[in-house]
């Protein structure tokens, strides 16, 4: 396993430590939230006993591969404890996520969620967010008026393709991938956003991260 892998495991490794008997848990999607259903898995199969909401249809199905039990998320009126990755994140916990594309469903966990652990491998720590483009969901009805919006906030977007065709969400959207350059004020660009008709989400994450588990070399390091 390279270095990243292993900074990853031992970061979902002590993440899962947060999960206790008769939870619910969110499930988050990516190559580092991976590590968390593999432990998960084989808590489950040690006689833990939660009631999961994935983030996508990717992880329901891997959860589902390690006979990790699925709750439908409308049923619960709140998350004990989600575990998620992230595309970058500062030592503030803001965060960038949505380089998979399931930023949609993961900011809905992460909002029902008492606790947000985002787990990570050195890589993803930065001083200033956006070296990593700002993925952005779209209706597809909505992407030029979108597009003119980030472009009139200094933003250049870029509709994300799959084989030659626009890569489609879990809700059948567009991902509009935007880049900002370094951004000065976070909390300032989400609020903007927020305010564009037809963007259903951005990948801005302001204060929804409770705790980051960074793996670095052989250990973790947590910012609370
Ligand atoms: C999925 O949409 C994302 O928000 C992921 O959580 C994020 O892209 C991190 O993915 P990796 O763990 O694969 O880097």
């Amino acid at each position: 396993m390279d270095q990243k892998e292993l900074e990853k495991e031992l970061a979902a490794k002590e993440a899962v430590k947060a999960v206790k008997q008769n939870q619910i848990v969110g499930l988050g999607t990516g190559s580092t939230a991976k590590y968390v259903i593999i432990e998960l898995g084989k808590m489950v199969k040690d006689g833990l006993k939660i009631q999961c909401i994935p983030t996508s249809n990717k992880t329901a199905e891997l959860a589902t591969s390690y006979n990790i039990p699925l709750v439908d998320i409308n049923m619960v009126d709140h998350i004990d404890v989600t575990i998620d990755g992230a595309d970058e994140f500062t030592k503030e916990k803001m965060l960038i996520k949505g380089g998979g594309g399931a930023l949609l469903r993961e900011k809905i966990v992460a909002s029902l969620s008492r606790e947000e652990i985002i787990i990570a491998d050195a890589s993803k720590k930065v001083d200033k967010l956006g070296k990593f483009t700002l993925p952005i969901e779209v209706i597809p009805f909505a992407l030029n008026y979108v597009q003119l919006q980030l472009t009139a906030l200094q933003g250049k977007g870029k509709l994300r393709q799959l084989d030659g065709k626009p890569f489609l969400t879990d809700q059948q959207n567009y991902i509009v991938d935007a880049d900002f350059g370094l951004i000065d004020n976070p909390p300032a660009l989400a609020e903007k956003l927020n305010q564009i008709e037809g963007l259903v989400a951005h990948g801005l994450f302001i204060g929804l991260a409770t705790r980051v588990i960074m793996g670095i070399g052989d250990s973790v390091q947590v910012f609370n």
